[in-house]
């Protein structure tokens, strides 16, 4: 069983040169599927349009906490419209993102967040969280809307993540996993039951070390794989398996 990369985008923006080349080279790599996630509208229907294009690329669409602020006033019929899309599989990125200084309104963060929790309800998509500096506010919203998903690029606490587990979600890491400041991370690893763990790289950013600071691409993932496996006590094959298994289930129902 290849690697499944449950979260990457793949934006002309980023790969302005070489994005069919660096696409087209993942098979060979052992990169069975990827979900290329969406951060607003325009970036859904480009990653939708990958994903019409490469049989290994799947789509996610969603609005990011990031670019909450400058919605038209149509958004949600468009996202609507998005979501039924062919190999549109879940609804993401969504959350709260209180780190930047310029980021848009708590409220208006908050608003667009639970519009969009209430969206994946009746299609029961699975959803895809984003959550950075907003530990508190996440976990009261998750509690009172229990979406069935995933919380990507988990960087709280071990004792978050198995209030997350509690809630039935599943957890993804990306490369900040092998960095050397990554205790914080490796600890909430070590509590996450492997059966809910995901393996994601959230290219172009957070390359694995040895790459870090890098672009990343799916390819990568083989990285941050060996180190979870190691923090689980299993082979990389395993572990590469068992995530992979994993974003199946949630993702796929298979
Ligand atoms: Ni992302």
């Amino acid at each position: 069983m290849g690697i499944f990369d449950t979260h990457a985008h793949y934006l002309k923006r980023d790969f302005p040169e070489d994005l069919e080349e660096v696409l087209n080279g993942l098979k060979e790599k052992n990169v069975e599927r990827i979900i290329a996630v969406g951060c607003n509208l325009e970036a859904s229907e480009e990653e939708i349009a990958l994903a019409q294009r490469y049989d290994i690329v799947y789509a996610s669409a969603g609005i990011h906490p990031e670019d909450a602020g400058k919605l038209p006033s149509d958004w949600e019929e468009r996202l609507g419209e998005l979501l039924k899309m062919p190999k549109v599989v879940a609804l993401g990125e969504i959350g709260l993102d209180y780190h930047y200084d310029d980021a848009p309104e708590k409220d208006v963060q908050r608003d667009v967040f639970i519009k969009q929790l209430e969206m994946a309800k009746a299609p029961d998509l699975p959803v895809i969280i984003h959550s950075r500096d907003a530990c508190a506010e996440t976990m009261e919203i998750l509690r009172e809307y229990k979406p069935r998903g995933v919380m990507h690029c988990f960087s709280y606490s071990a004792e978050t993540a198995r209030e997350v587990i509690k809630l039935g979600m599943y957890i993804g890491f990306t490369g900040v996993l092998t960095f050397k400041n990554a205790k914080k991370a490796v600890q909430a690893c070590e509590e996450i039951p492997i059966d809910r763990l995901l393996l994601e790289t959230d290219s172009p950013y957070m390359a694995p070390e040895p790459h870090r600071g890098e672009r990343s691409d799916s390819s990568m993932i083989r990285f941050t794989a060996a180190k979870m496996a190691e923090i689980k006590g299993v082979s990389t094959e395993e572990m590469i398996e068992i995530a992979n298994q994993n974003g199946r289930r949630l993702f796929f129902g298979e």
